[in-house]
C-alpha cells in the first residue's frame, strides 16, 4: 500500500493510472535527475505525492561530473551531468530500499557498457525492490566530455540510428527480470522517431519513455565569454519548457507508431502540459526540470492543479482523453481535411474577455481591436475582412475568450 500523500495531493481516484500492469496513484513521475540522486531524496519525492520516482542513471563505474554542470537558460536549463555519482552497490544495498519508503513506484534507470552488464544491473535492481527498469539510450554531451576526461580511451560517438545495442540490452534484461522494461528515447532522435519506435517495439520492451534532453546545447556567460558549463566546449543537454513542443510531437509519433504504452517527458510545468501529453497518447508523464528549478513542492502543486483542471474541462478520467489527438488526426485524414485553406475566424467569448490587449498586440494583420473600443462593444472585436484566421490570438489569450473551431 502506498504511504505517500498522493490521495491527499488532489489525487482523487480519477488520477489513478495503470501502466504496463502497475498501478500508479497518479500519472506524474519524476524521471532521472537531481531528485533521483539518492534513496532519501527519492523517498521525499515519493511522499510529495507523485505516482513514481526514478533513480539517476545507475552505472557500474560512476565518473565525476565536469563543473559547472547546470545553467538556467530561457525556458529551461542545460546540464552536463552523467549518471549517478553513487555506486551501484549503494543503490542495490540501501538506495532503492530507502527510496521505496516514500510510497511511490520505483523506477531504476540504468545503463551498462554491454548488454550483459545492463542485464546484471537490472537484475540486482529488481532483487532490491525496483518496480520498473528504464533504459536511457543516448546523452548529447557525454561522448565529448568522457573523451576529454579520459584521453586515450576511445568513446566513439554512437550512431544515432543504430538501435541494435538497445535491442540486445532489452532482450537480455527481459530474460532476467519480470518487471516492465521501458526504453527511454533521446531528444536527439527527434528526426528519427519512427526508426526508434519500431526498433523498441521489435526489441520486446514493454513501453517507451520519450524523451531525454536535446542537444548538444550551449549557453554563454557574457560577463566572461565563457561557456556556462565545464567540459571542452561547455555543451550540455537542453531540458525544460524549451523542448516540450518537440518531445510532445515525438510522444505522439511514438504512440502512433509503436502502439506501446508511453511515458511522455519534456518541459512539463502545468496541468495543461500534462493533458497535452496524455492527449498525444502518453499514459504516464515525467516532470524533471520544473522540480529541479522550483523545488519538491512543485510536484504536489502540479498533481492538485491537474485534478482541478480536469474538473474545469469536464474530464472525469484520463482514459477518456488519452490519445484524443491521435483520434483527431485520424479524423482529419478520414474527412479529407488535411490541407484546409479556408479561413477559420475565431469567435470572441465576450463573457470571458477582459480586454487585456494581448490579442491585439500579437495580431500582424491589425484584425483585432480592444484598445479602441468599438461602439457598444465590451470585448475584443475581430475585423472579418482583415483576419486571416492564423490562430495566434487564440493561443495567447489567457482567459479562454477566443475560440477557433478547426472545422
Ligand atoms: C539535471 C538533470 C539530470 C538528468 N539526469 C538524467 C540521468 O541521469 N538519466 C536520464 O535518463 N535522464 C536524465 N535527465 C533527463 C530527464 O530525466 C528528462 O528526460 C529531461 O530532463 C526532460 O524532462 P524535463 O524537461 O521535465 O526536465 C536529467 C535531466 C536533468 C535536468
Amino acid at each position: 500500500m502506498n504511504t505517500n500523500s498522493n490521495e491527499a495531493a488532489g489525487g482523487a481516484a480519477k488520477l489513478r493510472t495503470a501502466f504496463c500492469g502497475l498501478d500508479f496513484a497518479n500519472p506524474i513521475i519524476v524521471p532521472a535527475g537531481v531528485h533521483g540522486r539518492d534513496g532519501d531524496v527519492m523517498a521525499e519525492v515519493g511522499r510529495s505525492g507523485v505516482g513514481g520516482t526514478c533513480t539517476k542513471t545507475i552505472v557500474s563505474q560512476p565518473a565525476n561530473d565536469v563543473l559547472p554542470c547546470f545553467s538556467s537558460v530561457n525556458s529551461g536549463m542545460v546540464n552536463s551531468v552523467f549518471g549517478s555519482d553513487k555506486s551501484s552497490e549503494y543503490w542495490f544495498t540501501e538506495g532503492i530500499k530507502r527510496a521505496k519508503e516514500g510510497g511511490a513506484k520505483i523506477i531504476a534507470n540504468l545503463a551498462g557498457f554491454t548488454p550483459e552488464e545492463a542485464a546484471s544491473l537490472a537484475e540486482s535492481a529488481v532483487n532490491c525492490g525496483a518496480d520498473m527498469i528504464m533504459l536511457p539510450t543516448h546523452c548529447p554531451h557525454m561522448g565529448e566530455i568522457l573523451m576529454a576526461m579520459f584521453p586515450g580511451m576511445n568513446f566513439p560517438e554512437p550512431s544515432l540510428t543504430d538501435v541494435a545495442p538497445m535491442q540486445a540490452s532489452v532482450r537480455m534484461i527481459k530474460e532476467v527480470v519480470d518487471v516492465p522494461v521501458v526504453v527511454k528515447l533521446s531528444g536527439t532522435y527527434a528526426h528519427i522517431t519512427k526508426e526508434w519506435s519500431i526498433g523498441v517495439k521489435e526489441s520486446g520492451a514493454d513501453g517507451i519513455a520519450c524523451a531525454d534532453a536535446l542537444g548538444p546545447a550551449l549557453s554563454i556567460d557574457v560577463r566572461t565569454g565563457q561557456p556556462a558549463l565545464g567540459g571542452p566546449r561547455g555543451v550540455g543537454g537542453l531540458t525544460g519548457p524549451a523542448i516540450m513542443p518537440i518531445t510532445l510531437r515525438m510522444t505522439l509519433d511514438v504512440a502512433m507508431m509503436s502502439g506501446l504504452p508511453v511515458i511522455g517527458i519534456g518541459g512539463v510545468t502545468t496541468a495543461d502540459d500534462v493533458l497535452q501529453y496524455v492527449m498525444a497518447g502518453a499514459t504516464l508523464v515525467g516532470v524533471c526540470t520544473a522540480g529541479h528549478m522550483k523545488g519538491l513542492e512543485e510536484y504536489q502543486r502540479l498533481i492538485e492543479s491537474l485534478a482541478k483542471r480536469m474538473d474545469a474541462l469536464g474530464i472525469s478520467s484520463l482514459d477518456d482523453v488519452r490519445g484524443l489527438t491521435i483520434r483527431r488526426i485520424e479524423a482529419r485524414k478520414a474527412d479529407g481535411k488535411v490541407a484546409v485553406t479556408e479561413r477559420i475566424i475565431p469567435r470572441v467569448k465576450t463573457e470571458n474577455c477582459t480586454r487585456c490587449g494581448a490579442c491585439e498586440r500579437v495580431c500582424a494583420y491589425e484584425a483585432i481591436a480592444v484598445a479602441v473600443a468599438v461602439a457598444g462593444q465590451n470585448a475584443a472585436a475581430i475585423d472579418l475582412d482583415s483576419c486571416i484566421g492564423c490562430g495566434l490570438c487564440v493561443s495567447v489569450c489567457r482567459f479562454d475568450a477566443l475560440e477557433q473551431e478547426y472545422y
